[in-house]
């Protein structure tokens, strides 16, 4: 079975998917992960994003495996802290807007996905990936809140942040995301939205739960 989980950045997506995935037991698959580990590669290689045969012969050269506890492999390293730093989360949204990287993540999804359950988080999980997912949410939540959520958690990890460049980060994403030509970040038609706003994460994933058990003992 799949669960398809989509929404902006910093809706609360991650940690309500993760939950849910412990509360069902299934498999967690976070496709951010994926496509922050492809721009780590492309930084780290100097890849010329105009180039498409630069392109393709680095997306050719990725491996990436999950361990348990999101622990993500690139090409056998531990890449799990690095996709998270601000080099990264600055250059994703430009990197995951190539047709030769989504086309790689994407196969490599519904590959992960073929013999398991899973909880996919990402952007176009409900409209792009897995049109036919039994289930699928869109997370959402007003910007300044998610702008908060990102700053309370970048200033516990790294210290002296400034709020303004946050807020300003993640409208600048959002825009990119949801104006790219390639599957941008939209709200499937059957998808139910939660807006987190005012939620708290027990509360969003209790939602969903509630959802999901309902439809399947045909409750509602
Ligand atoms: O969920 P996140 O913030 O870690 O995702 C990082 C970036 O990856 C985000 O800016 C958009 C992109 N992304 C995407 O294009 N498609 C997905 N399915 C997941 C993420």
């Amino acid at each position: 079975m799949i669960i398809a989980i989509d929404g902006p950045a910093a809706s609360g997506k991650s940690t309500t998917a993760k939950k849910v995935a412990e509360k069902l037991s299934f498999t967690h698959l976070d496709t951010g992960a994926m496509y922050r580990a492809v721009t780590l590669f492309f930084l780290d290689n100097k890849t010329v994003l105009s180039d498409p045969d630069q392109i393709q012969y680095a997306v050719n050269l990725i491996r990436l495996k999950f361990l348990k506890d999101q622990i993500l492999l690139m090409n056998d390293v531990d890449v799990s802290a690095e996709i998270r730093t601000g080099r990264v989360t600055e250059f994703v949204s430009e990197v995951s807007a190539l047709q030769q990287v989504r086309e790689k993540m994407v196969y490599l999804q519904r590959e992960i996905a073929k013999f398991q359950d899973v909880v996919v988080e990402g952007r176009d999980i409900g409209t792009h990936v897995f049109p036919d997912a039994k289930f699928k949410f869109f997370i959402v939540a007003d910007v300044e809140e998610r702008a908060r959520r990102r700053y309370d958690e970048l200033k516990n990890k790294f210290g002296d942040i400034n709020f303004n460049d946050v807020l300003l980060d993640l409208k600048g994403r959002d825009k990119k995301d949801a104006s790219r030509k390639i599957s941008p970040l939209k709200k499937a038609e059957d998808a139910i939205v939660i807006d987190t706003t005012s939620l708290t994460i027990d509360e969003q994933v209790d939602e969903i739960i509630d959802i999901i058990n309902n439809k399947i003992h045909n409750r509602s």
